[in-house]
């Protein structure tokens, strides 16, 4: 019989779960018989070659297909990107610029591009990099020089713009009002938003205070538009934890849920009172077991009854994405609500495998495989509509057959919606919502350039991975039938569904040694693990002294206290005499052993050490 505190432990353990183990258990609880499978892939490359034949697709969706990440001048743009508008002076602006746009090859990509205006990037990029490289001699060192220096203004404000204009692709207006009057025009044809005050990651109390006054006041100017009595017809708001407190984190939890509950109470009974959507956004998965206890404890608010607005956004690039889904049913029949569920794949990819490794974790917390998240979405996607009595489904995605496959899966086109990012994969959903008659909103961020990067830099990682949806369709050299191929089958042509290009965390440092163990200090159970081991230490007074090669003789004793907390006092230090410094250092020599020899007693105190 699942209850709230099952579903938490299957959670924890699906954690770092093994992707094979966890993908079979998957496969066995949904039902994806094949001539559905073969009706959504039909049904995918029907639209993909819709789109190709009617919509010209946007500027930086070009941009991107020539620019992917899978080339040296993407990457340089893509650093660029993230760098270039918090740089604060001119002359650094200008060193940044001259270091990614000079070495690269730009000429490679010359006329590549079906557009025009991309060709023509391409070329201002080529001559940049001309005109920045330092490898003329003579009288053309001394033209160049001065054509640099000239020039120099022009490029930092040409650059600059460029990047500008990149971040207003992905966001809809600076502040609600202009955003609200953009979004007329979707509007009209009957999509609906969900706004997202751009700003994460507070780092201080105050930028947590500026977030949360940014929230109240979106939710207030969207009042007015709440005109539906039907919830799912209203805009609504998306708010991330972290933009809202400044140590939103594992080790801080009795400070979150004293801090952080209240204010997302008074959110979401604010929004509540306007008849609008108040949603959660799913951040990095090492905030995913605390971001649960703060929606648990909210949702016990008994003003918030009868309101079935209370979004949460579920990854399905996460292991522990379908028992989350169990658990917000389980959460909902509990409060005899309806909860918004808005199932993703994850946006946090990269940082995830790149953090798992860093840290020396004992395996990934999202899978390793792209078609894995996929089959893992379409699985989780099976089990929201099977829950959709409870809970309301919101699927965001951009991708052609993930959309097939819903509908397929789903007879009723307006028991769920919709949703994709504003930027974003506009001609597929005009396509669905005109067609089928689906519902779908647009995520539409609201802000300015300084709090864009973070949020900015995720998407040009999602536009410029060559095995994405968005990146693939504009790209006319890949077949529709191939964009659209079926996860499943796909996965199965796999040895296994490990990545071999993506090193296991132990080993990143193979063959020259292994990695360290890591502790996730996020991780309850670990951090369980760790006070329960050092308990007898804590105990214990300490008696610490000089080692010396010949028995020390010893000078003055202190106590020793701790800095953290002067109630504590864990004992006491000898130190060393004069005459022990003098013989220490009479007794010191050289450790001229061979160099091997060194590093395999440094390896073997390392290990002893870990151990
Ligand atoms: P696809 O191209 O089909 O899928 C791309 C995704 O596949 C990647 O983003 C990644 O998740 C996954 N992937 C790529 N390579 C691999 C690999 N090797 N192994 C495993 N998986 C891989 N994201 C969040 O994290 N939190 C949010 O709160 C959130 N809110 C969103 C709200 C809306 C309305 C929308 C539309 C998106 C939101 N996203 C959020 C972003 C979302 O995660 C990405 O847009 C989404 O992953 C893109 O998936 P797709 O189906 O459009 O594209
Ligand atoms: C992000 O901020 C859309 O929430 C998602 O990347």
């Amino acid at each position: 019989m699942p209850n709230l505190k099952n579903l938490r432990r299957e959670i924890r353990e699906s954690h770092l779960a093994d992707d094979a183990q966890l993908l079979s258990r998957l496969r066995e609880g949904a039902q994806f018989p094949a001539p559905m499978r073969a009706r959504a892939v039909e049904r995918a490359v029907g639209y993909v070659k819709a789109i190709r034949a009617s919509a010209s697709p946007g500027l930086m969706e070009v941009f991107l297909a020539q620019y992917g990440l899978s080339t040296d001048e993407g990457v340089a743009l893509m650093c660029l990107a993230e760098a270039l508008l918090r740089v604060p002076d001119s002359p650094t602006v200008d060193a940044l610029i001259e270091d990614k746009i000079a070495p690269s090859e730009w000429n490679r990509h010359l006329g590549r591009s079906s557009s025009s205006l991309v060709n023509a990037s391409t070329w201002a990029l080529m001559l940049t990099g001309k005109v920045l490289r330092e490898d003329a001699q003579g009288l053309a060192a001394t033209l160049k020089g001065a054509l640099k220096r000239v020039g120099e203004p022009v490029i930092r404000a040409a650059v600059g713009r460029a990047m500008k204009e990149m971040g207003r692709q992905f966001v809809l207006g600076q502040d609600m009002e202009e955003a609200i009057r953009r979004g007329e025009s979707a509007a009209r044809k009957g999509f609906t938003f969900s706004y997202d005050m751009l700003g994460e990651a507070a780092m201080t109390a105050a930028d947590a205070v500026r977030n949360f006054e940014a929230y109240r006041a979106s939710i207030e100017a969207l009042g007015p538009h709440c005109s539906s009595a039907d919830i799912r017809e209203n805009p609504g708001i998306s708010i991330k934890l972290s933009a809202i407190h400044p140590r939103y984190e594992e080790p801080q939890r009795a400070r979150v849920l004293s801090e952080l509950v209240p204010r997302v109470r008074e959110l979401a009974l604010m929004a509540a009172r306007r008849n609008m959507g108040l949603n959660i956004d799913a951040e990095e998965a090492e905030r995913l077991e605390l971001s649960l206890d703060v929606i648990e404890t909210v949702l016990e608010t008994q003003d918030l009854a009868g309101w079935d607005g209370f979004g949460i956004v579920v990854q399905a690039y996460s292991k522990r994405a379908p028992a989350v889904i169990d658990w917000l049913h389980e959460l909902a029949q509990r409060h005899d609500r309806r909860l918004m569920v808005r199932l993703v794949k994850g946006a946090y990819w990269d940082s995830e495998i790149k953090a798992a490794q860093v840290k020396g974790l004992p395996g990934f917390p999202v899978f390793q495989r792209k078609q894995a998240t996929d089959v893992s979405y379409l699985a989780c996607a099976q089990k929201l509509l099977r829950a959709k009595e409870r809970l309301y489904p919101q699927f965001a995605t951009h991708n052609a057959h993930t959309v097939a496959s819903i509908l397929e899966m789903e007879p009723d086109h307006r028991a769920f919606e919709f949703q994709r990012l504003h930027g974003m994969g506009e001609a597929l959903h005009d396509l669905v919502l005109e067609q089928e008659g689906t519902r779908c909103r647009i995520y539409a961020p609201v802000g300015t350039h300084r709090d864009l990067l973070a949020y900015l830099v995720r998407r040009l990682l999602e536009n410029g991975a060559n095995s994405s949806f968005v990146n693939q369709i504009v790209s006319k050299e890949v077949e529709a039938e191939e964009i659209c191929a079926d996860p499943f089958l796909a996965l199965d042509a796999f040895a296994g569904p490990d990545n071999p290009a993506i090193r296991p965390p132990g080993q990143v440092f193979e063959p020259a040694r292994g990695n360290s163990h890591g502790f996730d200090l996020h991780d309850p159970g670990c951090l369980a693990r760790i006070e329960a081991a050092r308990a007898p230490f804590l105990a214990r007074t300490w008696e610490a002294g000089p080692l010396t090669v010949h028995p020390p003789r010893g000078g003055a004793t202190e106590a020793v206290e701790n800095p953290a907390d002067p109630a504590d006092a864990p004992g006491q230090v000898r130190l060393a005499s004069a005459e022990d410094v003098e013989r220490a250092l009479e007794a010191a020599c050289a450790w001229d052993a061979p160099a091997s020899e060194r590093a395999s007693v440094l390896q073997r105190a390392a290990a002893l050490y870990e151990k």
